[in-house]
């Protein structure tokens, strides 16, 4: 299959969501809380999901679209899966580091990927069995083989006084001694595993649309996503284990205890 006329649409659709970030950033934009008063929504989310939504259905009318604003309305071949704005909360508050992740799946198969980092400007493509590029130059994973001395990451629910899970786990990689950074915007942290700047990520509440991408590009820079029992991945779990392999078993035992 020749990708490139996807990629051409996801990078399109890609900078024009960051147009709307940058717009909104600047302008000022309305802002609302959807599952709890921290999990926010604004205007660049909305603006940035029905720009690229209409891209990509004027580009290619039989496909799927499946945005974390509008959710999904059809079944095809073709599915696009779509976070206009991965990190909002940090976008809310002018913390730089926020992104658009956009992903295609062929036949059930993710086959692209793309994350750009509006605020920065980086820029992280995969195809599938071609390779992942940050701007435009290939990436690998970290060459890290133990644990100590790793720089790992991980993420939260919005609010979690409701929901405590991942404080176990994130409390024995602490006690481990482990640095965990937790960035706030699961896409790019994806994306910085498989560039090599962190070794390793996890989550336990993570969708579709935050994770896409970003699996691509891991896998093909070399690194290895997971469950968090270890075994294989699957879009649709909401627990994923990423890093550059050689420290993922290491990093599974850690956050089991063992
Ligand atoms: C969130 C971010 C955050 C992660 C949450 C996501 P959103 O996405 O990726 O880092 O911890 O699980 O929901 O709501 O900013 O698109
Ligand atoms: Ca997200
Ligand atoms: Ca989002």
């Amino acid at each position: 299959m020749d990708l490139r006329p996807y990629l051409q649409t996801a990078l399109d659709a890609a900078y024009l969501a960051k147009g709307i970030h940058q717009y909104y950033q600047e302008k000022g934009f309305t802002l609302s809380s959807k599952s709890t008063p921290t999990d926010l929504v604004t205007q660049a989310d909305h603006e940035s999901e029905a720009a690229i939504r209409e891209l990509i259905t004027t580009r290619h009318p039989d496909h799927v679209v499946l945005g974390e604003e509008q959710g999904q309305d059809k079944e095809g071949t073709f599915r696009w899966i779509v976070d206009p704005l991965d990190g909002t909360v940090n976008y809310a508050h002018g913390f730089p580091f926020y992104a658009v992740s956009i992903g295609l799946e062929a036949h059930g198969n993710l086959v692209l990927g793309v994350i750009l980092d509006t605020a920065r400007g980086d820029l992280f493509t995969a195809t599938k069995g071609g390779g992942a590029f940050m701007n435009g130059r290939p990436i690998r994973v970290s060459p890290r083989a133990t644990l100590p001395g790793c720089l790992l990451a991980t993420g939260f629910p919005y609010d979690v006084s409701k929901d405590t899970e991942n404080l176990i786990y994130f409390q024995r990689a602490l006690t481990k001694g482990l640095t965990v950074r937790r960035p706030g915007a699961a896409s790019l942290d994806l994306a910085y595993v498989a560039a090599g700047r962190l070794d390793g990520f996890w989550e336990v509440k993570l969708n579709p649309w935050d994770v896409a991408a970003g699996w691509l590009i891991i896998r093909e820079a070399g690194g290895m996503v997971t469950g968090i029992e270890g075994e294989a991945y699957q879009l649709g779990n909401r627990y994923l284990v990423a890093s550059n392999g050689l420290i993922h078993q290491p990093l599974l035992d850690t956050l089991h205890g063992r």
